[in-house]
Formats: C-alpha cells, structure tokens, sequence
C-alpha cells in the first residue's frame, strides 16, 4: 500500500485465491502474473490460502518460473480457504469458536509486504471481504470464480465449462446403466442455490427431467413424466437435479453446516432421497449418483483456460490504470470490469424466461412441474 492509485508507484502486486477450488484458478494466477511481469516490471506476491495469508503473512514471491507450466493444473498452487475472513476470523477459545476482527492485522501484512494493489481471485465471499478491505484502504481488483456461474455482473465464470463438462459425461455414461436394466438414474450435480450446472449438462446429456432450485418441483410431475416415457416405450428415464433443488412447498437438502464459514450451508443428497421416493411411487428401480466435488477437481477445458487468461490479464491493466474496487467480467462475450460490490448482491439465479428452459422443454425434458 504505498502509492494509493498512484500507477507510477506500482512496484509489487499480491494475488490470492479465496473461497472453494475451481478448475482455471492457475490458469489466472499464469496470466496475473506472467503480465504483471512481463508489461509492467512488477514484483508478485502470491498470498496462501486465501485471506489466511493475508492475515498471518504466509506469502510466497511469485517468478515467472513459478507460474510456468501451471496453466492446465487443477486446483490453486497458493491452496485457498472457505473459512477465513479477516473480519470475522474463527478463533478457537476453549473449544468453543469466537470470532474476532482482524482484519487491521491483515492490512498491517499488506503494509508490511509492501503490496501496492492485491488481486483478489474468488467468489461472493471472497470479493465481498475484498470490498471490505478496499473500503479500508488496500487496492483491490476482483476475478470472479465459480463453478456455479451465480456471480452476477459477469455473464459466465471460469469453471463453469469445466464443471459442465464433467457433469454431461457423468451423465452420458449412466445412461449404459440406465438403458441396460430399464432403470432411473439420477445424477446430482453442485450449483449451490442456482441451476446453471444442471440447466446445461441436462440438456448436454439428454436429462429427461431436470430439476433445479429456480422451479421447485413436485414428486407427482416427475413420476407422470417418467410414466409417459413409458409408454412411448422408453423404460428408463434419466433425472439430473441440481443439489439445491426443492419439492414445491419444501427446501432443500442441508449435507452440513460449516459454523467457522462465512457461507455455512452445504447442499447435497437430495438425489438419494429422491431415488427412494421414485421408486416407491414408479415401483421402477431407482438410483442415485452424487458428483460432488469431482466437477470441481482436474485439469480446466480449454474455454476456462482461454476465461481465465483474459481475466487475469485484464485485472493486471486495472491495477496499471488505477482502476481498484473493479471486478474483471465478461459482458456480451468482450471483457470489462464492473464494481467490485456488485456480486454482493446475491447470486445470479436462472431466470424463468430464460431461453435454455424453452429450448430443453422442446425437446420435451421436464422441469417436474407441469402438474
Ligand atoms: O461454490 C462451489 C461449490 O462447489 C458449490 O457448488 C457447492 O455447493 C459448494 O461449493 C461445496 O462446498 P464445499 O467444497 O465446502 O463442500
């Protein structure tokens, strides 16, 4: 923090990966640093794990031999952290978990380390803190990450394709099982309370119903649907549902509570209840297959890679132009930046008018709600 946003002074960049993993985080931390390097001189400082780093000075320089050859891993190489927040930090007392505000101790170690703007890679929570922090004088740029592609300002996140990708092989693979002993399978992707994954390895994977927390659904509408297929001669049915999907009137199913985490709600396993139910209704032999984190793990697609790189070049010409409490975004496919604040809104839910909820329903898929 030492030349505010005065450009000229802009010796040393830090770069942190905040929130869960996402396939492309590296690929960012390649292109952040590699044109932090090369365009501008700039020393780099990678912070690790997430704010964790920042408020306990765990820190790494970052040369361009570091960053090289990172571009197609999965994960973070700076590790990432769900938990940490400098303005509610989980400290253990007893066993009991009291929070404090540390953050002045993590603006000390941005003084300290003598980072002049930090580019903050993450989700609503992370950019949400980096708001924070902003507003207390550290010069932020934002990168949105996510699988779910819930971020609003930016039409799509990196991960997401990756994300898609592994859900519509998951499902291309359960139909051999499904087809062969004339069953229903059920493939549970993540999202958390958007449908963006499902909506589109649903349609990629020829779901026949696709169930999604934006249209809550009832048990009656996907058992008709899956009698229907019937008889047309169809005797298996393929259902991908999204982990924070809800019967009409209901919620949806909690895994765990994460207490220390900003965000504590986790979804997940509403495929298992839901193969119960069908089965029990349909009498038609049902399973269930939670994805979980494998649509998370692994080497990103080569459009997350392409995202990333634009987006972690361009939060490096944000920094150079002054432009802090700006998030890099993608907006009728060229990218820009937005502020900073505006993921803080909530997440960006499917809309019902959406064209991709027309396109599956005329291919007759279902969204279990037509009754
Ligand atoms: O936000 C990414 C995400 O994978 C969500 O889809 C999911 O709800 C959540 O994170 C899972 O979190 P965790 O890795 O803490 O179980």
């Amino acid at each position: 923090m030492r030349g505010g946003n005065d450009t000229a002074n802009i010796r040393r960049v830090g770069v942190l990966t905040g929130g869960g993993d996402c396939p492309g985080i590296n690929a960012v931390i390649r292109a952040v640093a590699k044109r932090a390097i090369l365009e501008y001189g700039w020393d780099v400082v990678g912070l690790e794990d997430g704010f964790e780093g920042l408020i306990h000075g765990r820190s790494r320089p970052l040369s361009y031999e570091d960053v090289s050859g990172i571009l197609t891993l999965g994960g973070t190489i700076l590790g990432a952290s769900k938990v940490s927040n400098p303005y509610r930090y989980a400290a253990g007392h007893g066993g009991e978990i009291v929070f404090e505000d540390v953050s002045a101790r993590a603006l000390a170690n941005a003084r300290a380390l003598e980072l002049d703007a930090l580019a903050c890679i993450g989700g609503d929570g992370t950019l949400g803190i980096a708001c924070r922090l902003m507003r207390d004088g550290l010069p932020i740029v934002g990168v949105p990450k996510t699988i779910d592609n819930d971020l609003r300002g930016t039409e799509v996140t990196f991960g997401f394709d990756t994300a898609v990708a592994i859900a519509t092989e998951a499902v291309d693979r359960v139909h051999s099982t499904a087809q062969s002993h004339h069953r229903i399978l059920i493939v549970e992707v993540m999202g958390h309370k958007a449908g963006w994954i499902a909506l589109h390895a649903g349609i990629a994977g020829g779901g026949d119903i696709i169930l999604i927390p934006e249209i809550p659904y009832s048990l009656e509408a996907v058992a008709a649907k899956i009698r229907d297929r019937q008889t047309r001669g169809k005797r298996f049915s393929i259902i991908v549902v999204a982990e924070g999907a809800k019967p009409k009137g209901g919620e949806a199913v909690v895994r765990k509570i994460v207490e220390r985490a900003p965000d504590p709600v986790r979804f997940g396993g509403l495929a298992f209840i839901l193969a119960g139910d069908i089965e029990r209704t349909t009498g038609i032999e049902t399973r269930a297959v939670v994805l979980g984190h494998l649509q998370r793990g692994g080497s990103p697609t080569a459009h997350d890679r392409i995202l990333a790189t634009r987006l972690g070049a361009k939060a490096v010409d944000l920094v150079a132009a002054g432009d802090f409490g700006r998030m890099v975004a993608v907006q009728k496919g060229e990218i820009v930046s937005v502020p900073l604040d505006i993921p803080g809104a909530g997440p960006r839910l499917v809309p019902l008018d959406h064209p991709l909820l027309a396109a599956a329903r005329a291919v007759g898929t279902s969204f279990g709600n037509e009754i």
